[in-house]
């Protein structure tokens, strides 16, 4: 019998990155980048499970939510809290029977020079956004090793990589989501779950909007992103939606860096030239 390849390729690839049926949580969901990853698997057809320390600052994102389609539920989590981690992962759970795809968004900040950074900043930076992290991935990795399935993405970022001056406690959190990565993609692998790493670079959020009111800051971040220009947040859907994705199969374990390009060092080696310039001889 003669099979028309083309058409069964097609078919096979009409439902690439399809999350229907699948059920997604997104912790810190009350504004900012949680916000853009959930609208993206809405999107791409994923129900959704939203989280904030006030379970009312979701209303009106809920209700946007709801517009595209997507079946939403909000849950209170405080992400410091092992009792709240506890309730708030019953509770979502509770919501739609399962949870397929956690996204381990929530986090938090605080710039200052080392010599000023107290013990309180340090606790407050590295159980926000590290313990925080792995205690909300073990709530929810139970019942995906029932169910033998699961995609864990832990928001790192370019930090998890690079050293940058008034960052310090936050890039050990960051370090330590992308190690912390690695570890529970071997300890889950075994049971269909996958665990990888979306490391955002420099985006405009609430976290950081002062830095870009300074215009001199912006130029100097600029110049050292090879694609010259902070991400956007909308730069972040197709990755996430790809980690959350049956066709990651086979990825875990791994930091996807969407960031312009600036890990890669991005140090000119040479005197800046206009593109097209002919060169030096
Ligand atoms: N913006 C960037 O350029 C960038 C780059 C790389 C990585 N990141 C990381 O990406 C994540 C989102 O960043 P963002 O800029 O969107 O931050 P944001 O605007 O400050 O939002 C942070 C979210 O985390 C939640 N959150 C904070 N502390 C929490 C806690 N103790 N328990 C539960 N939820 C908590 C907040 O919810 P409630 O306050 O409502 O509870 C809020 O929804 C963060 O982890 C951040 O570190 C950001």
């Amino acid at each position: 019998m003669k099979t028309d390849i083309s058409s069964s390729a097609s078919s096979q690839h009409s439902s690439f990155f399809d999350l229907t049926n699948r059920v997604a949580l997104v912790t810190g969901t009350s504004r900012g980048l949680g916000q853009y990853f959930a609208r993206a698997l809405a999107r791409a057809g994923a129900d959704l499970i939203l989280t904030s320390r006030n379970k009312a600052s979701l209303q009106a994102f809920e209700s946007e939510l709801r517009e595209l389609g997507c079946r939403c539920a909000s849950v209170s989590l405080d992400v410091c809290s092992e009792q709240s981690i506890q309730a708030a992962i019953s509770d979502a759970s509770a919501a739609f029977g399962k949870i397929d795809i956690l996204v381990n968004n929530a986090g938090m900040n605080i710039r200052k020079p080392a010599t000023e950074v107290t013990w309180e900043d340090w606790n407050q930076i590295l159980d926000t956004n590290l313990r925080g992290s792995f205690f909300v991935a073990q709530a929810v990795a139970k019942g995906m090793i029932k169910r033998e399935y699961g995609r864990i993405i832990n928001i790192g970022s370019v930090t998890s990589v690079a050293g940058y001056a008034g960052l310090g406690p936050y890039g050990a959190s960051r370090g330590g989501i992308r190690q912390l990565t690695m570890s529970l993609a071997d300890d889950w692998g075994p049971h269909g779950i996958t665990v990888n790493c979306l490391a955002p670079g420099w985006f405009k959020t609430a976290q950081n909007k002062v830095m870009y009111e300074n215009k001199e800051w912006v130029q100097y971040l600029c110049d050292r992103i090879p694609l010259k220009r902070p991400g956007r947040p909308d730069d972040l859907d197709g990755p996430v939606v790809f980690l959350a994705s049956e066709e990651s199969r086979y990825v875990t374990g791994q930091i996807l860096l969407v960031d312009g390009g600036i890990s890669t060092g991005a140090t000119r080696a040479l005197p800046a030239s206009p593109v097209g310039a002919p060169k030096a001889t």
